[in-house]
């Protein structure tokens, strides 16, 4: 019954199409959209904004939670509507727009988007949000993500909102939408645990600020994930040894800490692989819940999941969604800058799983470059866990492109973790517990565990000859660069 989904009966006159209310955004606007990671974006007014600028061009600057759906970055990068992209994005389309240097592209720690509007460094002149239902008073009760939208809605003077018929009514009571106090007198979060309940099931915000309501009937898109392969497995496996060893030495539990578990199918197929592991009552406080979050679930390992979206493969969207019920006592949605917070993610002790592009002999993580200056996607999150972790790992596979490249590399070419924040690195061939050691014992660890064969030589001569020059952490700067310098020139790395 549509009068449950739109509660707020002086809201029924604000009901217009896609295009009427995309009419709302002028050329030059800022505007905040919920979506993150695929989950939860507005699906209508996007589009109508694309097709409008096809015939009369405008640019704006377009602020998200994270990456969206339906491949509507590329839709709207091809219609030249972004001038300004931030804090995250992962389409080819906006990548090359972002590369070629026509869209100024932000990449920002996820948790710090709205500090920033809050400070006033940054604005937004209006929101577009998608909702499950509008509650009597105004208030927006998200979909499948949170994201930025709380603030976005809560800061713009003007808010579209998207009620998506196609998302269930059963969504309502997931979300948890808390706002910090203002600075510098902030109280501390009161997240003490992952299900720990802060907020209120829906964005606060007047109901006069909604300016137009659109019916969407689109769902979600899919996140296809890579089924796992002999590397992801080995890549698990030294995971897995690694925690039982902690285990054994009294530093962990079979319980282990509230996981966070990055995107990509490495850490999927890591989280997956837990549930063969001899771990229990495992916990989640993540941001993005993929595939395997709901795995866990299933074999009866985890107990309970705190996100800022719900990120899943067709099949298992289809179940997930069907089954809320059954799920939804177990899991939260937040705002990313409380799933992201620093200050929480310090007191649980988070053990943080994410992916490098590359690493160094001393562990510094390149996350976001390839080659040092062609954007991927972004930093997202994984900054803002892996400061902050108890334990920040991070895994790739040693070889890239055929084996031209090797994943571990004498100095990165960007670096978006430095070896202050990398605790344990893992490829296929092993792992490097970094914790304690100074420069010159990371690089024998690495190069010995971590490097593929087909290298290590190479990386070995390398620090044996830096040795020689010396230095806390020693180097041969022109010839790290050339590392590098000869992928761009001859398609593959030294030696
Ligand atoms: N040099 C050159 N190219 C490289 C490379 C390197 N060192 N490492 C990877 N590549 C290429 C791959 O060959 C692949 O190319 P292809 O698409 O032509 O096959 C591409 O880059 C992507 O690499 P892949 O390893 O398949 O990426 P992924 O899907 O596992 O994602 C990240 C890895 C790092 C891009 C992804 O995890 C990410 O965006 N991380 C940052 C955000 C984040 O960590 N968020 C965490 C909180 S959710």
């Amino acid at each position: 019954m549509f009068r449950n989904r739109l509660r707020s009966k002086r809201l029924w006159d604000r009901i217009v199409d896609a295009e009427e209310a995309a009419r709302l955004i002028t050329d030059g606007m800022t505007v905040g959209m919920s979506g993150f990671t695929r989950a939860g974006e507005a699906k209508a007014v996007p589009l109508a904004l694309a097709e409008r600028a096809m015939r009369d061009p405008l640019k704006i600057t377009l602020m998200t939670g994270a990456s969206l759906g339906h491949d509507l970055d590329s839709t709207l990068a091809q219609a030249h509507v972004i001038a300004r992209r931030l804090p995250f994005q992962s389409d080819p389309i906006l990548r090359n727009a972002i590369n070629s240097g026509e869209v100024m592209f932000i990449d920002q720690h996820l948790s710090e988007t709205v500090e920033f509007l809050r400070n006033g460094a940054l604005a937004v002149d209006i929101a577009v949000v998608e909702a499950t239902a509008i509650t009597e008073d105004g208030g927006i009760v998200p979909t499948t993500s949170v994201g930025n939208s709380a603030s976005f809605a809560i800061l713009a003077p003007k808010v579209i909102v998207e009620i998506n018929l196609s998302q269930p009514e059963g969504l309502e009571g997931l979300h948890d939408i808390y706002i910090p106090t203002r600075r510098p007198s902030r109280e501390a979060i009161p997240v003490m645990a992952p299900d720990s309940r802060i907020g209120v099931p829906f964005i606060p915000i007047p109901a006069e600020k909604i300016a137009a309501i659109v019916v969407t009937q689109s769902s979600d898109s899919d996140s296809p994930v890579e089924a796992p392969d002999a590397e992801t497995d080995l890549i698990a496996s030294h995971l897995t040894e690694f925690l039982l060893r902690e285990v054994r030495r009294g530093r962990l539990t079979e319980r282990l800490l509230p996981l966070q578990a990055g995107i990509g199918t490495i850490a999927n197929a890591v989280l997956h692989s837990f549930t063969e592991a001899p771990f229990h009552d495992l916990t989640m406080y993540s941001e993005v819940l993929q595939d395997s979050t709901f795995d866990l679930m299933d074999a009866g390992k985890l107990s309970f999941a705190s996100g800022s979206s719900i990120t899943l493969s067709t099949e298992k969207h289809r179940r997930v969604l069907a089954e809320l019920e059954h799920y939804k006592r177990r899991l939260i949605l937040r705002p990313q800058e409380i799933s992201n917070h620093p200050e929480v993610i310090r007191r649980l002790g988070i053990i943080a799983i994410n992916t490098a592009l590359e690493f160094d002999i001393y562990g510094n993580v390149n996350s976001t470059h390839i080659g040092g200056t062609q954007m991927m996607n972004g930093i997202g999150g994984s900054g803002d866990f892996a400061r902050n972790a108890s334990m920040s790992i991070f895994v790739t596979k040693s070889l890239a492109k055929d084996g031209t490249i090797s994943r571990v590399v004498p100095m990165v070419s960007h670096v978006d973790h430095t070896e202050h924040d990398v605790d344990i690195l893992v490829t296929e061939i092993g792992l490097a517990d970094l914790r304690g050691l100074a420069p010159r014992e990371r690089a024998e660890i690495i190069i010995a565990n971590c490097v593929h064969p087909i290298y290590r030589e190479a990386l070995r001569g390398y620090y044996r000859r830096a040795l020689l020059r010396g230095g806390h952490t020693p180097h041969l700067i022109e010839e790290a660069l050339a590392w590098h310098d000869s992928l761009r020139r001859t398609g593959k790395m030294l030696p």
